[in-house]
């Protein structure tokens, strides 16, 4: 009997435990225990002023299927930050889109320190640059990483990472699971490499990565880099994706689909119009040789980092 009552008692354990961990890493309903619906969304980088590119990717992401929930635009929408006529061609063809976009800052939007006359205009021509949204039992998080990287600007800063708090904990109170996304990424090779332009400060990467470990961070989505990069840490997924405008090779998007509690992604390669041949007298045995040479080169992936930008 009392050999009976013990291993009743371990499988009662072992099934709380799973149904406990179920709920966490599938974002199950609390109460029905139901999984979320699958989805799938679009993490774009760096249009950065390429307009016909920007174009291109509008409508490709417009004729996937299935269609994308929605767009999440990674920062550095334009090129001359603070350019109101920039924001404004960012903003017709972004319109293009048959989903929902968010975006967040960049440096080349509002300056490598956030300028407050470039912060305060892009608050006025594209909207909140700091901000959460749900989608089917998931959290979603815009952070300003400019302000992550800011210096002189103290008081912007602690009223960013205050409300980034506030929204974790209102996520976690939830049971909803968590993706954050913004523009630079906390580090790009090792968690504990220095400064440079690539990356979030050596401090505040630490605590926000400490921050992502508490709140089970399920993600974090960022551009700036212009080519590819994933890491993960302590169980957060950490995933750069290569720029529409220019630099990346490939240039693209990427496609994430959630599914239960799977978390996938993949690029997807911008498309491209053929180039046209540059001399009419090329034979053409000899254009498609070169045709094929290009676009074996063109598909090869890119792990270098582009040269440094100034925003
Ligand atoms: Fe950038």
């Amino acid at each position: 009997m009392d050999r009976l009552s013990t291993s009743s008692k371990l499988v009662l354990t072992f099934m709380f435990l799973l149904a406990g961990w179920g709920a966490s890493a599938g974002g199950a309903d609390k109460e029905t225990g139901e999984k979320p619906e699958s989805f799938t969304f679009i993490q774009l980088c760096d249009p950065q002023g390429n307009w016909p590119n920007f174009e291109r990717a509008v409508k490709q992401i417009n004729t996937l299927k299935p269609k994308p929930d929605f767009v999440l635009v990674c920062g550095d929408l334009i090129k001359k930050a603070g350019s109101k006529e920039e924001f404004e061609t960012f903003k017709r063809i972004n319109a293009g889109f048959q989903m929902p976009s968010y975006c967040v800052a960049g440096n080349h939007d509002i300056g490598i320190g956030a300028s407050p006359e470039k912060l305060e205009r892009y608050r006025k021509l594209i909207g909140k640059d700091y901000y959460s949204f749900e989608h089917k039992n998931h959290t979603f998080i815009a952070v300003n990483t400019q302000l992550w990287i800011a210096e002189d600007q103290k008081e912007e800063c602690e009223k960013h990472d205050a409300w980034f708090r506030q929204a974790l904990r209102g996520a976690a109170k939830k049971q909803t699971p968590i993706i954050v996304f913004g523009h630079y990424p906390l580090f790009t090779r090792e968690i504990d490499e220095e400064k440079h332009y690539y990356n979030v400060p050596p401090g505040k990467r630490v605590e926000v990565l400490a921050l992502f470990q508490e709140f089970h961070v399920v993600a974090y989505l960022s551009g700036h880099t212009h080519g590819n990069l994933i890491n993960k840490h302590k169980g957060t997924l950490l995933v750069t994706t290569t720029a529409t405008s220019f630099g990346g090779k490939p240039l693209g998007f990427r496609l994430w689909t959630v599914r239960q509690s799977r978390y996938e992604h993949r690029l997807i390669p911008l498309a491209m119009p053929k180039p046209e041949p540059v001399s009419p007298g090329l034979s053409p045995t000899v254009f498609a040789a070169c045709l094929a040479l290009c676009e074996a080169l063109s598909s090869k992936s890119q792990e270098t980092l582009p040269p440094i930008e100034s925003a």
